[in-house]
């Protein structure tokens, strides 16, 4: 029995469920209002004893085991969810290695001294005489002294060694004090200083509650940069993380919908003023690894954006992943088009909500709940507001602006994953600017035009890949096809499903080309992203069996799974001899793949720079490419040494 059965077999679905649900006994199971949607009817949540799963008959029409229950409930990922359950339990996990025991003894002291450091800047805020004029300021911020406490803001004083000093007498070293980017190296070496000064801090907490790094606002008008951050850290990494979640979290699932802020202090007035399902992206392009980890509490998102966001072109422009590499710190959200294809992969609804010209939503929310409410309740899901920005400034009965219109769209509604959907949308369009839908459908089909690989792979795997086209022009139109799985997706994954131990072999050989191991960012598709994490601690296992992964990954993904265990029934199978190295070669086609979307999009990026006489950017891209292509040719390279040598080995069994 592996970690997993083991906990599952002796823990009781019936107990860890009844901690929190109260539950009533009817017939063999039990039942009760479901805990993830509010209903105080009818009790839509049921508990099965015998096959210790749940399910919710009502709204939310979700269920699974015991794992995926305690992962809903606290908004929990898999991994924290076994360490919890297998301490409950009394299951010994598998002893970690020395290595990450060590980081995990680092993380515990990182995580102490930022709390520690989190009540050092609070108790300068609340209580010394250098807080004072930071107790004003915050003062005609409108914020309460509740609040203060509720969100722990602090103050930096305006000295160079405050904090080292501080916590170096207390026995933290300057090395722990550099990891956690409280103080900083100085050029030469010698010992740094301290980070903040003279700053209003604000901590910033993991779901869990637990102080991860800090933002730090200036208080002088002549202090630059606005906001200072924590470094990314061992602790700290900004695109998986969102500020407020921990307060928010529960307020979310109340009323199954999240607001999605810029700034820190509009999450701070919003849960002054009542409206506690908000949180901020962190001054970076929202993620979608931000998206997937509200989405285990809500499938509603609204973006709250200011005039000017939603009117950037750059949030319209149908151009994502390269932009999204580039600019991570200089654009809020991503483009409409990535928005839709975020909103398709995670089966969740987004919408956009713009604020009125020159308001924050901190001065929406001083006029009041309704106010804001009112605001949030008028978003428009992102394809309408996409329209409404797109055509705002044409005239549709000229030709020329029906043209403009339609090449704007057109990528847009090819990236609607849902069929019906995406008919709506064409009619509405056919309508706005008084031509023939079967024009447009016929427009939507010609673009884009993908690139004829340059050359064959030496060697073919068994099962050809073409019948599961790399390029999706080969076929019938599929729409959403940029970032689906290429088909190399599914072949990597489902070799490993039929070879577990082909997953650490494949790496290896990798390794040995100096090249990193199939990893989480190789897959595009979210469903995909996820079967492949739980693989990762499947595959360690010392028995994996199909039926565990399929409880890994949760009910929501089964059937996936199940085809990809299929995949290999009515293909021949590839030789076990070869099975290492052919999943090693398709792990560098995908990433072939991936590289030369990006790079085709970097070109478009690089085209309209020239275009827009913007040639700082133009420059920029073209140097993107460069690193992108030699990239590639690193890849097309070890293909095809692998290829010759899988070959001749091949030629040997023959
Ligand atoms: P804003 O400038 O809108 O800040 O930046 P704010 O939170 O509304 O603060 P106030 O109201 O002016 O005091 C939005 C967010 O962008 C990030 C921060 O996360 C900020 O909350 N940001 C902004 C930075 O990281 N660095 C900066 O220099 C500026
Ligand atoms: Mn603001």
């Amino acid at each position: 029995m592996n970690e997993i059965d083991e906990v599952k077999a002796r823990l009781d679905i019936v107990d860890i469920v009844s901690s929190t649900v109260t539950l009533r006994k009817s017939g063999k199971n039990y039942s009760g209002f479901c805990p993830f949607h509010s209903n105080t009817k009818t009790p839509s949540f049921v508990v099965f004893p015998e096959t210790q799963t749940w399910r919710c008959f009502g709204a939310c029409a979700e269920g699974g085991d015991i794992f995926s229950f305690v992962m809903k409930r606290d908004g929990a990922d898999f991994k924290d969810v076994l360490e919890d359950l297998a301490r409950q339990a009394g299951v010994q996990l598998r002893a970690p290695s020395p290595q990450s025991e060590e980081e995990d003894k680092q993380r515990q002291k990182l995580l102490e001294l930022n709390a520690a450091a989190a009540d050092y800047f609070h108790k300068l805020l609340t209580a010394a005489p250098e807080g004072a004029q930071t107790r004003k300021y915050l003062a005609t911020r409108e914020l309460t002294s509740d609040t203060i406490a509720l969100f722990q803001l602090g103050y930096a004083k305006d000295e160079w060694e405050a904090l080292k000093r501080h916590f170096l007498d207390r026995g933290y070293t300057t090395d722990e004090l550099l990891a956690a980017g409280l103080i900083v190296e100085r050029d030469d070496g010698s010992p740094g200083y301290d980070r903040f000064r003279n700053r209003l801090i604000i901590p910033i907490r993991d779901a869990r509650g637990r102080v991860i790094g800090f933002g730090a606002r200036a208080l002088a008008a002549d202090q630059m940069p606005k906001y200072l951050n924590s470094p990314q850290s061992v602790l700290f990494d900004k695109s998986a993380t969102l500020y407020g979640l921990d307060l928010a979290k529960k307020h979310i699932r109340q009323v199954d919908r999240v607001v999605i802020v810029e700034g820190y202090m509009d999450v701070i007035q919003a849960h002054q003023h009542g409206a506690q399902n908000v949180v901020a992206q962190m001054g970076t392009a929202l993620t979608e690894q931000q998206l997937k980890i509200l989405k285990r509490t809500t499938g509603n998102f609204v973006l709250a954006l200011d005039a000017d966001t939603a009117g950037n072109s750059a949030t319209l422009r149908g151009i994502n992943i390269a932009r999204e590499a580039l600019d991570r710190e200089t654009v809020p959200v991503p483009t409409a088009r990535g928005l839709i294809r975020y909103e398709s992969r995670l089966n969740a609804d987004i919408r956009i909500a713009t604020l009125p010209p020159g308001k924050d939503p901190d001065d929406i929310l001083k006029d009041g709940l309704e106010a804001w409410q009112k605001i949030i309740d008028a978003a428009v899901p992102v394809i309408d507001f996409y329209f409404q920005t797109v055509t705002r400034n044409l005239d549709l009965n000229t030709a020329k602006d029906k043209s403009a219109a339609v090449h704007n769209l057109i990528p847009v509604l090819r990236d609607i994953g849902d069929p019906v959907e995406q008919q709506h949308y064409i009619q509405k369009l056919a309508r706005l600017i008084q031509v023939d839908e079967r024009t447009l459908i016929a427009e939507m089909k010609r673009q884009p035009k993908q690139p004829v690989p340059r050359r064959k792979p030496t060697v073919m795997p068994p099962v050809s890949l073409a019948q599961q086209p790399a390029s999706p022009a080969t076929t019938a139109p599929k729409f959403n096809n940029t970032l689906a799985d290429s088909g190399l997706e599914t072949y990597c994954l489902s070799l490993v499903v039929a070879h577990p131990p082909a997953l650490a072999a494949a790496n290896d050989i990798l390794e040995q080309q100096q090249m990193d191991g199939l990893g989480v960012n190789d897959f595009n598709r979210g469903s995909n992203k996820d079967i492949f994490r739980a693989m990762q601690l499947w595959t360690a296992a010392d028995n994996p069996q199909v039926s565990t992964l399929v409880d890994m990954v949760g009910e929501s993904l089964a059937g996936q799974l199940l085809s990809l265990a299929n995949f290999w029934q009515n293909r021949p199978p590839i030789p076990t001899e070869t099975i290492y190295k052919d999943l090693s070669i398709a792990i560098l086609r995908l990433r072939l793949h991936n590289v030369g979307e990006q790079i085709k999009e970097l070109r478009f990026l690089q085209r309209e720079a020239v275009e827009n006489n913007n040639f700082e950017s133009a420059r920029h891209y073209t140097a993107k490419v460069k690193e992108y292509s030699q990239y590639r040719k690193k890849l097309e390279h070890t293909r095809d040494a692998l290829s010759i040598t899988g070959k001749r080995r091949t030629e040997a069994v023959l």
